[in-house]
């Protein structure tokens, strides 16, 4: 059964308060990112699945726990999941990385997808999709329909931010992917912007427009 969870760590909910601010710099939003991303991993990673393994501490032979399996994938939806992606990598160095190349049409709001490029053996692994933004959620719902082409199935997908409208739209699209969510807002406005939102996540981390 897959789950739906909105991120209440103070932590959390300070840093998200200072990336909506306006005046908040390129650089420190990019860091807030990459900060936010690596809270919300801490979470998403709570039910991963733990092995004994046999090793000698300086002092004595022991048994401890590693993750089993064939460990993690990040994939960032491009370009704005690049900097969670950056975070993650901080708590989990040894994850492979795929990169999903999407865009919406200005106009239709519709995803437009430009690049996919997976590890080999991603089907195998533990999947993290990272964007900051889930607004219509049609970005979101597109890149996982294409790693399930794939046979990709164990799908996660982070975000900083939520509209009501994406959430509902992608737990409808994609019922057995969890979803873990920094701050959940309004709603969305005619542009299909989030409200109150923080703005265009590419164009803040990189400075454009
Ligand atoms: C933003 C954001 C998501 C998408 C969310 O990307 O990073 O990918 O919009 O909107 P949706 O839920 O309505 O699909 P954008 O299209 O601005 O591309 P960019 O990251 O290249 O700036
Ligand atoms: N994409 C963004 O970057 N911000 C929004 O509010 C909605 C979509």
């Amino acid at each position: 059964m897959s789950q739906t969870t909105i991120m209440d760590h103070p932590l959390i909910q300070h840093k998200i308060g200072i990336m909506r601010v306006k005046t908040t710099s390129t650089k420190e939003f990019r860091d807030l990112v990459a900060e936010v991303a690596m809270l919300i991993c801490y979470e998403a990673t709570r039910k991963l699945e733990l092995s004994d393994i046999e090793i000698e501490t300086p002092l004595v032979k022991t048994t401890v726990k590693e993750i089993a399996g064939k460990k993690l994938c990040i994939v960032p939806i491009l370009r704005a999941g690049l900097h969670m992606a950056d975070g993650i990598l901080n708590l989990i160095p040894n994850a492979k990385v795929g990169h999903i190349g999407m865009y919406r049409n200005e106009e239709t709001l519709e995803p437009v997808e430009y690049f996919c490029k997976l590890p080999h053996d991603a089907a195998e692994r533990e999947i993290f999709v990272v964007d900051p933004m889930l607004a219509t959620g049609g970005s979101a719902i597109a890149a996982i329909s294409q790693l399930k082409a794939r046979d990709i199935t164990k799908i996660h997908f982070l975000c900083l931010i939520a509209a009501p409208e994406g959430v509902k739209a992608l737990q409808a699209a994609h019922p057995d992917v969890d979803i873990f969510i920094g701050s959940l807002d309004e709603c969305l406005n005619e542009n299909g912007y989030i409200l109150p939102g923080l703005g265009d996540a590419g164009d803040r981390i990189y400075g454009t427009k």
